[in-house]
């Protein structure tokens, strides 16, 4: 390939900007929402299952896509195709990971926005401008736009330098700092009166929920929207691995990362409720279900850190910081999805690329931001709901049903001389063949149904 290509120097570097995508607010912020709107451990356990089962299949099936490929989402889908036909449709499903990691992004600032405002208000309460910490707490046009564009700023910032100086160096620094707040917050808060019923909450499944459509429905979502997949931000990022590392190994260890991120987010967060609960926050609804949807971050949390006096302070400060960071290493992978394309389709500068491409985007975002009530889920539904099962469903097609199979061994051999005899090798190839686009469309299809 061209020598322009970026490519990631170190395994690390791989496996924490991957991760780093992986990671974000689907797992600090969805994936407890979720928990908590589900029956608690019921929804746990279900998402353990079929993150490993059906989610981590479909990562490989985009990684080694790219890996292979070496190029954009879109070329990488051609280089497996033979038929014309098959090329058109590599066409449809590289672009429209593109235009589906782009939507995402458009609405993800947003929220990411506000992640931001949250993190700056405990400074300004501390400062005592009571003006400026009401105004950032509260939904405002003013508000939402200005935070919506320097969250864009920044993720533009770091993608306009490319592989190594931007995504692989910043993950690097930014990853270990989420780990770190996210293990400090999760083990203070679990020393505080009512964690403990959060915990059983959190960790004690009620088996009869366990198979609910809507809980299957919705842990599935969450573990497509969790690895990031059907948005071909896998595959761009796999095209920038080097043939040199096992495949395998590196999806099991991005994987593993992101399913304990986000085990760890539910470990802070559900306790973290009833420990509101037990000073006098409101965490149920008029049914006595858990409260979930953004008023859980946005204010059970608040409440609680405010209870907490002048360490509430550092506490909120650390938990926004920590989701605006988790964010933006999501973000950046977000973007580098439709930059790769355009800079290697259109043969322009990065520079030029991700200027053009993150401007479109915050227009989008502006729309959403303007017409919220009528966009905003909208937009949600139809890229987490629609767009990545589909597309998640279509690599796995691609690899099982278009690309051949010596073709196939080839590429995961590069880096694993002894594939073949691995237990992987023997399983995942009509795993990923039969059973993941069969289950993929079945819920699916149940999703859309109801
Ligand atoms: N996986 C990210 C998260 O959990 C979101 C994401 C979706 C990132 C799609 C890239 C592509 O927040």
């Amino acid at each position: 390939m061209s020598a322009s290509r970026g490519k990631f120097n170190s395994r690390i570097g791989f496996i924490l900007a991957a991760a780093g995508s992986a990671v974000g607010l689907g797992n600090i912020w969805g994936f407890p929402t979720q928990a908590a709107g589900n029956g608690g451990a019921a929804f746990v356990l279900m998402y353990l299952i079929l993150a490993f089962c059906l989610a981590y299949p479909a990562f490989m099936a985009e990684l080694i896509i790219g890996r292979h490929g070496q190029s954009n989402a879109v070329e990488s889908l051609r280089k497996i195709s033979t038929s014309k036909s098959q090329k058109h449709f590599a066409f449809i499903v590289g672009f429209g990971g593109i235009v589906c990691a782009a939507l995402i992004m458009s609405f993800y600032a947003i929220v990411a926005g506000w992640m931001l405002a949250f993190t700056a208000e405990p400074i300004t309460t501390a400062i005592g401008a009571t003006q400026t910490s009401l105004w950032l707490t509260e939904q405002s046009l003013s508000r939402n736009l200005i935070f919506t564009s320097i969250f864009t700023i920044l993720t533009i910032f770091i993608i306009s330098r490319g592989v190594e100086n931007g995504i692989e160096k910043w993950s690097k620094r930014l990853m270990p700092a989420l780990v770190a707040i996210l293990v400090s917050l999760t083990i203070y808060v679990l020393t505080l009166d009512g964690a403990v019923d959060g915990l059983k909450a959190y960790l004690i499944p009620d088996f009869s929920l366990l198979f609910k459509p809507s809980l299957v429905v919705s842990a599935l979502g969450q573990a497509f929207f969790s690895l990031s997949l059907g948005t071909s931000v896998i595959i761009i990022y796999g095209s920038y691995v080097s043939k040199n590392e096992n495949l395998v190994t590196l999806g099991v260890s991005v994987t593993l990362i992101d399913v304990f991120i986000a085990f760890l987010a539910g470990l802070l967060i559900v306790p973290a409720m009833y420990v509101a609960a037990a000073k006098g926050v409101q965490i149920f609804d008029a049914n006595g279900a858990l409260i979930s949807g953004d008023t859980l971050v946005f204010t059970v949390l608040p409440a609680l850190f405010d209870g907490m006096g002048s360490v509430g302070i550092f506490v909120s400060l650390s938990f926004f910081s920590l989701m605006s960071i988790a964010s933006l290493t999501s973000s950046i992978s977000m973007l580098e999805a439709p930059v790769s394309y355009t800079v290697e389709r259109f043969n322009i500068s990065r520079n030029k690329a991700t200027l053009i491409i993150g401007l479109i985007i915050f227009t989008v975002s502006s729309i959403i931001i303007f017409n919220f009530s009528a966009l905003f889920g909208f937009v949600i539904a139809l890229t987490t709901q629609y767009g990545q099962p589909i597309i998640g469903m279509f690599c796995c097609i691609f690899v099982g049903w278009i690309w051949h199979r010596s073709s196939l061994l080839e590429e995961l051999k590069s880096g694993n001389d002894n594939i073949e005899n691995q237990l992987f090798w023997k399983i995942w190839p009509w795993y990923t063949k039969l059973v993941c686009p069969l289950a993929i469309g079945l819920v699916f299809i149940h999703s859309v149904a109801s």
